[in-house]
Parts: structure tokens; sequence; C-alpha cells
């Protein structure tokens, strides 16, 4: 396999900024001009100056235009394409256009095809019908890349590279025989004995011990549940393959065009579990993310919020890319929904007040043919004489006239821990309910703060917690010893903390920390639970005390807990088999913080009741409590300019104090901001 380092004398410095080449936001999307013909594309950068549309990416499924046939290479059009954009000011995120082999290749090679766990080859038809271990399909992929390197990488409309396409989305697993050699090399790598690996694995149960590394394979269909070590390390290395596939490609590109910025579009949400991208992101140049909101989910701009958020923790706090999301309906769910009047610039604001600098779609024209003809894009079907264009010329002033908050920051002093090597072990079969999913209980604490109007950075558990007063920790089934440390560190010197409940279950080998639940936190928490009493569908147990608001109860999940001395009960459980024990604990902590635990998943009222005290008590809540709908976000600049976005997600009419110039209509802000029903606000404060 043909891999590549970063070339000798590469300096990071010397990669210019992903926006050296245009000025204020980035605004575009998709463009896939090899589905049109000429006169389309001649009037596409028409309409994308009628837009204001600055940033493009390009190529991202185009090997197979390129190159339809092995070795002979058809550059005319994408040549065309390249400066027809430039001329019309318009810049360019361009890809390796390795994002789905070439049928050529997979016919000639059917050994790079991906496999499921239980032997199924995935073939090509649809896309990312690759192996990304495969050697030979890696050196047909680097060859891809560097050829575009070769061509395009002194194009003055080339901004930056953009790596194949959602590295992972459609297989975020691969079983195949390529996979099962990675994955034993890569597990010499972490444990270096066979039997470190026995012992980590826990293969004394079962009759699991291995005699020989050539014996271990991916946890394939088994009879029953497979080693969870093994499903865990196999969640680890699958994660790892695809970075390290971007890695390949990106030093490949490096090594032709030092100075241009490498990124892959990352799908962080809370419905991505496949890669682990806070460890993806020291790799991007620039952390680029696409989202699309869930048209069942009621409250789906919270959860993009969420998105939002994570991305910006995944990117250390700096300025990202909005990549890619919807300007109404999506094809791919199973009952889609298009975005009601004003939904998509909602959307994409709260992605500019949350971090991006950016803001692109999927896709620039909505395609006639394909698997994606009934997905919106930014020019539809019906044309120009539409609302969604309307909305899409609206969405380039809107951005134009926010320019001035590119590379600003938002600042928080409330966390949310959110771990992914956590989400995937606490998802494992054979535990105490299957019911549990970890990003119901994120969401569950997030909203509670959205509401609240306590804007969150979420961070990793082995993060830098030191600005942070507060910090809300779902459900961290699997902890490090550094992590727990980390989190009891900061109660320690005097924030706030809140663990809940199934947390510190076990270390990195999904060993249970003996002594008690939560493990590695009983001390942290001063609690012990002996016994988790998981609830069946349906049940409910009252939970009174504390802030707990009259009616309080908790479903699916309790626990029999004790408490240390100097710790105070603050709520219990008031029926069932656990009437009289601890629902919700606090210990002070020498520092002047605390420490606060509940066992149980708390019904909604109780969890925001909660989060107000843990977040009164940090002093992280705002003076006002934002109206219902209400969104509230700062980005400041190091100027000491700070702009308050304000987006009204409700049907009425919402005031809160501001002072200062608002953007977008032009408005001069003295004490008292109006925001209609629906609509969107940013004040430059001051
Ligand atoms: C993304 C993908 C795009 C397009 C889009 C549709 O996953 O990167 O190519 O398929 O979804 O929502």
């Amino acid at each position: 396999m043909r891999r590549r380092t970063a070339p000798e004398g590469f300096d990071p410095a010397a990669v210019r900024p992903w926006n050296a080449r245009i000025d204020g936001l980035g605004y575009g999307g998709d463009y896939n001009p090899e589905q049109w013909p000429d006169e389309v594309q001649v009037e596409d950068v028409r309409l994308m100056d009628e837009a204001g549309v600055n940033l493009v990416s390009v190529a991202i499924f185009s090997w197979a235009t390129i190159e339809p046939v092995e070795g002979e290479l058809d550059w005319a059009w994408l040549d065309r394409t390249m400066d027809r954009l430039h001329d019309g000011g318009v810049r360019v995120a361009l890809a390796t256009a390795t994002a789905s082999p070439p049928p050529w290749l997979t016919r000639r090679h059917p050994e790079i095809l991906p496999r499921l766990a239980d032997g199924t080859v995935l073939h090509q038809g649809g896309r990312q019908a690759y192996a990304p271990t495969h050697p030979v399909y890696r050196d047909y992929a680097l060859t891809m890349a560097a050829r575009m390197a070769e061509r395009y990488g002194d194009h003055p409309a080339l901004a930056l590279w953009h790596v194949d396409n959602e590295i992972g989305c459609h297989v975020p697993r691969d079983y195949s025989d390529a996979a099962a050699a990675a994955f034993r090399e890569w597990l010499r790598a972490r444990y270096g004995t066979l039997e470190a690996l026995n012992e980590a694995w826990g293969t004394a149960f079962w009759s699991q011990r291995y005699g020989s590394f050539d014996d271990v394979l991916p946890p394939l269909a088994a009879p029953t549940y497979a080693n969870p070590t093994q499903q865990l390390d196999f969640d680890r290395f699958s994660s790892d393959a695809l970075r390290d596939y971007y890695r390949d490609l990106r030093d490949t590109l490096r090594e032709i065009t030092p100075h241009v910025p490498t990124t892959t579009n990352l799908m962080a949400s809370t419905g991505t579990k496949g890669m682990d991208y806070f460890s993806w992101a020291a790799d991007l140049d620039v952390v680029a993310n696409d989202h699309y909101t869930i048209a069942a989910d009621d409250e789906r701009h919270v959860e993009l919020a969420f998105s939002a958020d994570l991305t910006r923790g995944i990117a250390g706090g700096d300025p990202w890319i909005l990549m890619e999301h919807s300007t109404s309906a999506v094809n791919w769910q199973p009952r889609n929904r298009p975005k009601a009047p004003g939904e998509m610039l909602r959307n994409s604001l709260s992605h500019v007040a949350r971090g991006a600098d950016s803001v692109m779609f999927f896709q620039w024209r909505q395609s006639a043919a394909g698997a994606e003809k009934f997905h919106s894009a930014m020019v539809p079907h019906g044309g120009t004489d539409t609302d969604v264009w309307r909305d899409v010329v609206t969405l380039g002033r809107a951005l134009r006239a926010l320019g001035e908050v590119r590379g600003s920051r938002v600042r928080s002093r409330a966390a949310l821990v959110f771990d992914y090597e956590a989400w995937w072990a606490s998802e494992l079969d054979s535990h105490p309910t299957q019911a549990f999913r970890y990003t119901d209980q994120v969401r569950a604490w997030y909203g509670a703060l959205w509401k609240l109007g306590v804007t969150v950075d979420v961070v990793h558990p082995g993060g830098d917690l030191a600005g942070y007063d507060l910090v809300v920790v779902p459900t961290l089934y699997l902890v490090t010893d550094a992590d727990a440390a980390n989190l009891a560190a900061a109660a320690d010197r005097g924030a706030t903390v809140l663990v809940t409940y199934f947390s510190g279950i076990v270390d990195e080998r999904d060993h249970v920390r003996l002594g008690g639940y939560p493990g590695a936190f009983r001390d942290m928490l001063g609690v012990r639970t002996e016994e988790f009493a998981t609830l069946q569908e349906g049940e409910t147990v009252r939970v009174v005390g504390g802030p707990l608001p009259e009616g309080a109860v908790a479903d699916l999940w309790t626990e029999k807990t004790h408490v240390a001395e100097g710790t105070d009960v603050v709520a219990v459980y008031d029926d069932g088999v656990l009437a009289g024990w601890p629902a919700v604990t606090r210990r002070g902590t020498d520092g002047g913080g605390a420490a606060w635990y509940t066992g149980a998943r708390l019904d909604e009222a109780a969890t925001t009741a909660l989060a107000r005290a843990v977040a009164t008590e940090a002093g992280v809540l705002p003076e006002d409590e934002p109206a219902v709908g209400l969104e509230l976000v700062r980005r400041h600049a190091d100027d000491g300019r700070s702009w308050l976005f304000a987006i009204n997600h409700g049907p009425a009419e919402a005031a809160v104090r501001a002072t200062g110039a608002e953007l977008l209509t032009g408005e001069d802000v003295d004490g008292t901001l109006t925001v209609p029903g629906g609509a969107v606000r940013v004040v430059r404060e001051g």
C-alpha cells in the first residue's frame, strides 16, 4: 500500500487560511456541473452571482466523469468549470473525486468492495463502495488525489481541498478481509503482545483465548454476543482506519500543494456514531461539518444547535465551515418535510451564531436524475420563481451583512461532556437495558440548558476544563482514570459538576471498576451504588425533593445508591422498590465547587429543574430566562466587539435586552430588541 507521510519540511504555518481568497463569510454549496449541459452551467455562474455565492464544492463524485475508462482522462469540462467559476468570482473547495470509485475499478478489482458483519458484499451502483483499508483501492485513490493536485494546485479559484466526502457515511464499519488484516495490525500496535490482548478482551470468558494474532477477526456475525472489548476495539480501529485514509489523501495533496488547506466534511450530530471526531480534529486544517435536521423531530432546531456546538468543540473553539445542510426537504428520511417559512434562514444563522464562518448546502442545483432528485437544492426544479430561490437570495444578503463576524468566537462558561468511546461502549449489547441511548441523555441535558439560555461548549472528557464553572456529564459509562481525574479536578477547583446515571462504570478495556458504581466517580461524588434497577417500558418511579417539581418521575433507569459522609441527599425515590433511597445527591468540595449525581433518568421537567439548580449554583444562568423558543448566542471578537444572535423559533414576538446596531434590518437597538415570530436579528453590541 502506498502510504504518504507529511512531506519533508512541511510547515503548517505556511498553509493559507481556507478563506484567504473570499471576503466575509463563505456561501454556496456542492456544485455538480457534470450533471448539466454547458448552457445551464453558464446560467449557474450568473445565478451564483445573483445569490452572492462565493464558495462551491466541486468534483466530489466526479471520478467516473474524469476517468470513464481506466487511464483515459477527460479534464476539459473541469478546466472549464474552474475557469468559469473563477471568472464569476466564485472560489472552490475542490474534492479529491474519490468519494465513489468508478464502475470499471470495482469490476476489475472486486476485492476492494466493503463487507458487512454477515459477509454481505456491498457492490457498486450506489456510492462509497470501497474498503478504505484495501491497498489496491488506496493506491488508486491516492493517484486520483495526486492528479487533482497536480492539475489544479495553482488554479486561482482553488480555496481548499475537500478530501473524499463524508468519510464513513455509508460504511462506517467494514468487515472485509482487508479490514481484518488492518485490524490485526492495529491490535498489535495497541497491545504489543497477545497476552495483553487476551487480558484486555477478558478472553478467559467463553473459551475465547487467542493463541495467535492470526486467529483474531473483526466481530463478525456470531451465534450470540461477540466479545464486548473486541467490538469496542473494532469501533476504535474503524474510526482510526477512516482517519488514516483521510491522512493519506491529505498528505498526498500536501506533498504537491503544501500551502493549500485541507479538510473533509464531518457529520457531527446526535445521529452519527461511527467516527471519533475529537481524534480527527488535529488532522484537519479547518473543521467542516454537514448537518441535516430530522423531519420527525419537533425540536430539530435544538439538535441543530447541539451539532453546531459539538462541531465547535471538535474545532477547539475555532470558527468552522458548515459544508452542507439543506434549503428545504431531504429525500432520505422515512417521511421528509420541506422547511417552514424562515426555517432555512434560522437554521443557517444558528450555525453562524455557534461558530460557522461559512454556510453551504447540498446542493447548488437540484438534480433531474439519480437518487437525489427529490432532495432540495439552492436552485430547485421549479427554477428561480420559487420561495426556495428567493430565500437563497435573502440568505446571501444576510450573510454579506454579517461578514464582520468572521473569525469571532463563542465564549461559554458551561461545558457538556461528550465522548464517542463512551457512546460506543454504553450501547453495546448484553447490558442492563437495551433501551438506553447515549444521545437521548446528552440531548436531554443539552436541551434543558438550551431552554434556560445557557450556551455550552461540547467538550471531550479529557479537554481543558479550566474556564468552566458548570460541567455537565451525561452518562459517561466508559472513562479513563485520567479523564475521571480531569473532571474531579474541575469540581475541586470550584466548578459545579453534575454526573448522571450509569457513569464511570468501566475503564477503557470495558472492564468493570469494582467496589461499587459509579466506579471512577465514586469518590468525587461521595456515593456508592450497589445495584441498578432498570425499569420496564412505561414504568415510572416518583422522585421528590430539592429543586424537583411536583410530580417528577424517573423512567428507564434508577439505582440503589448509598451516600458517604459529607454527601447531601437532595431528592429520593418516593415509590417502588427503591422508595426512600437517594435519587439526587450533592457533595461540596473544599475548593468551593460541588459534585452532583443523579442515578435516575429524570423526566423533562425534573431535568430542567435540576439543570436550573446547578446552573444557578455555578452562576451561569442568564439574568433573564429567554422567551420560549428564543435562541440567544454571542460571538466575540478579540478586539472587544460582540454580536448577539437572537433567533426566534416560536410563532410569537419575543423581546430581549440589547443595545447596538442590528445588522439585518439596519435598525438601531436601544435597550430592547424585539424579534418577530420566526425571525432572526443580529446586534453588534455597544
Ligand atoms: C450528504 C452527502 C451529500 C448528499 C447529502 C444529501 O450525506 O455528503 O452528497 O448526499 O447528504 O442530504
